[in-house]
């Protein structure tokens, strides 16, 4: 039988690698009463520095550390200001105002669908959200947040906290957590509710290697035909406390096709790679070798200043999207495979292609022989000078003509490209390289040899030596 097929048996390997990522990711007792002295302090200066405002409110602790369900060492505390009464969402602004006058703290203002703040105290990372909660209204994306706390709390215990602890570590280490653009993988949440509703962390990767999608609906709401037509997603997960809306709107076909190649290579080769990837650094040698024998092309979209990750993720992502569309449209080109990285103050996009240069002769293609005779008289008049009349196979005329040696660089013609399409308004400039000495130089200069490790050699950081 496959391995894979009843590792629900954990096999003892399995269990091995299993009770050493947990002895790693589950916190010890200092390490809670750490935070959660810090996160009560923090709740309760924030509360008494609202204490002024004329609407019923309470501030909360959220998110993982409510839930238990946090990862040793990664220290997120989620406070929420909940308004009891509607205010407009200008007046959230104001209590942010507040909070930043009267509290010690170096405060950085983020947006998600609303602004919060965000803050280093103590070593931690604390987002204070304001939102509502007024009876059953949703009025703003943060008013779920208490209803998942709620829902969770009625099927968590201690077992399967450390379950989703699991699941959590194996999505960080692969690079699929979280809901974000850059990411587009599973949230805290959707890892939570798959961990509730499979039970173990070995029970829902088996399921993610084996089918070709899933579908969960704790509330009975949906069939799941219907559901897979409106969310359109591989994994979908019916919110539990909103049965409008999907969990994993954010998660990418690319994405979940990843967790899918992990969770197969896993069960056949358990490690605790998988959890725990190691930096690897590409010598200067070897880097400087695939550069300069490959064609390898670096396109840099050099960011907008206060422009949030989610916005110019997405642009660069689209970006990503039409180049890739237009050398496909090209026929002779081919991308291999690309990698998209951020950097100090840019995005840089690297192809992998066939060819960094165009053939030196083109097919001119003309009309199909079932045209009219004066129009294939004026095509063949034309292009006299060159080579043809050819039929093809596809039975149209056609020449073979030599390309002027500025029609052959594919830099070139994506940088004319790019002129074409609207610098998408997340960017100052784009700038296009294919010369090897200074790719190199700017990966260099910009300390991104680390990050280009899967790219140069194919290889996934989490993936063990097999
Ligand atoms: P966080 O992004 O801090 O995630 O969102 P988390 O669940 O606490 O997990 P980690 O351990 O920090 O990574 C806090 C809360 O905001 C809501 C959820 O209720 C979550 O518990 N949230 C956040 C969502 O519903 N969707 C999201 O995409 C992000
Ligand atoms: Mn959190
Ligand atoms: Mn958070």
């Amino acid at each position: 039988m496959n391995p894979a097929s009843d590792s629900l048996v954990a096999r003892p390997e399995i269990k091995k690698v299993l009770r050493r990522v947990l002895d790693k990711v589950v916190p010890k007792e200092e390490e809670r009463e750490f935070i959660k002295n810090i996160a009560e302090r923090v709740r309760k200066e924030i509360e008494d520095s609202l204490a002024e405002i004329p609407v019923p409110f309470s501030v909360e602790i959220h998110g993982s550390f409510a839930h238990d369900t946090w990862l040793s060492g990664d220290r997120d505390i989620d406070i929420f200001i909940l308004l009891r009464e509607y205010k407009p969402k200008s007046f959230l602004e104001d209590l942010l105002k507040i909070i930043e006058n009267r509290l010690p703290y170096e405060f950085e203002r983020r947006y998600a669908e609303h602004p919060y703040l965000h803050a280093y105290i103590d070593g931690l990372e604390v987002d204070i959200v304001p939102g509502y909660s007024i009876e059953n209204k949703i009025l703003s994306a943060v008013d779920r947040t208490p209803r998942h706390t709620r829902f969770l709390k009625q099927y968590l215990n201690e077992e399967l906290c450390n379950e989703i602890r699991l699941l959590k570590a194996f999505l960080k280490g692969i690079d699929a957590y979280g809901a974000e653009i850059r990411t587009q993988g599973l949230s805290g949440y959707a890892c939570e509710l798959l961990i509730i509703h499979y039970k173990s962390f070995l029970r829902t990767i088996t399921e993610i290697a084996q089918k070709p999608r899933i579908f969960i609906d704790f509330t009975n709401t949906w069939e799941e035909e219907e559901a897979i037509k409106t969310f359109r997603r591989r994994i979908i997960i019916i919110d539990p406390t909103d049965t409008e809306r999907n969990v994993t709107a954010n998660l990418s076909t690319q994405t979940f096709l990843k967790i899918k190649l992990a969770s197969k290579l896993f069960l056949e080769r358990p490690s605790t790679t998988y959890f725990f990837p190691e930096e690897k650094n590409l010598s200067e040698k070897i880097l400087r070798k695939s550069i300069r024998e490959r064609s390898i092309i670096l396109i840099q979209l050099f960011i907008k200043e206060g422009v949030s990750p989610d916005t110019y993720w997405g642009q660069a992502k689209r970006i990503l999207r039409k180049i890739r569309q237009f050398l496909k449209r090209m026929r002779e080109v081919e991308v291999y495979n690309y990698e998209i990285t951020e950097t100090r103050g840019r995005i840089m996009l690297f192809l992998e292609l066939n060819t960094k240069e165009l053939s030196r002769y083109k097919k001119v293609l003309g009309p199909p022989i079932w045209a009219s005779s004066k129009n294939i008289l004026d095509f063949i008049i034309k292009h006299y000078d060159e080579i043809g009349p050819i039929i093809s196979i596809g039975s149209r005329i056609f020449f073979i003509e030599k390309r002027n040696a500025n029609e052959r660089s594919i830099a070139e013609i994506l940088k004319n490209f790019l002129d074409t399409i609207k610098i998408e308004p997340s960017f100052t400039s784009i700038s296009v390289h294919d010369n090897p000495e200074e790719i190199v130089k700017i990966i260099l200069e910009e300390d991104v040899s680390g990050k280009l490790y899967q790219f140069v050699t194919g290889k996934p950081p989490w993936l063990p030596e097999i």
